[in-house]
């Protein structure tokens, strides 16, 4: 299934073919496709080239860890995130490594990564659905995360499924209409709430 968007002005395709999926088929990814999505999101700007980002990642076919970060989703999230190839929790140090003062933009630099991460995945045919529906404090006591890193998110990778076979419910999420702000909505110029466009 393809949710393409519908934009105003003309973007790349790989931008327009890029959707979040509640329909996944219970299917592995291919540890190259993985390896080459986590190596795009290792390509992503950061300030000062902090790369403050670390991920933890657990692939359907070791069960066990599966389920251990499966566990670590809100329940909303569990029910359709189960069925995807790979989970992954996006973590950011709270600081600098090179002066230990504190990075303000590390979730913004985390955001980019995971950008790169789903570019990269939409081009080798896989989907990504990113999740801030996440229990931070157990994902702490799971893997001993120290206080030093904020958990942020969690991204589900796989391969969408046809919502024919899926879960009435989840089909009807994903048989939804995609909308977006205008740029007038967001973009100012200025004045704060002066519309550029
Ligand atoms: C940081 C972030 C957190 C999100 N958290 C959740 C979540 O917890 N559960 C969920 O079902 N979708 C979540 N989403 C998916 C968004 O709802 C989705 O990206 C948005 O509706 C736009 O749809 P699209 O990605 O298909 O364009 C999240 C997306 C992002 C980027």
């Amino acid at each position: 299934m393809s949710k393409i968007a519908q934009p105003d002005h003309p973007i790349h395709e790989l931008i327009a073919q890029r959707w979040s999926p509640y329909c996944f088929e219970p299917r592995a990814v291919e540890p190259d496709k993985l390896a080459s999505c986590l190596e795009a999101a290792r390509w992503a700007a950061s300030s000062y080239n902090e790369q403050p980002w670390t991920y933890i990642m657990a692939t359907r076919d070791d069960q066990a860890e599966f389920t251990k970060l499966l566990g670590c989703l809100l329940e909303a999230n569990q029910v359709w995130a189960q069925h995807a190839g790979v989970l992954l929790l996006g973590i950011v140090s709270n600081s600098f490594s090179r002066n230990g003062n504190p990075n303000r933009v590390a979730q913004h630099d985390l955001g980019l990564a995971a950008g790169n991460l789903s570019l990269q995945a939409t081009a080798l045919g896989l989907s990504v659905h990113q999740m801030a529906g996440i229990n931070p404090d157990k994902c702490r006591v799971t893997y001993g995360i120290p206080e030093s890193q904020t958990i942020v998110t969690a991204i589900a990778i796989g391969y969408a499924a046809s919502p024919d076979a899926s879960d009435p419910q989840l089909a009807e999420r994903d048989r939804a209409g995609r909308g977006r702000k205008t740029l007038s909505e967001f973009v100012y110029r200025g004045q704060w709430g002066q519309s550029a466009y």
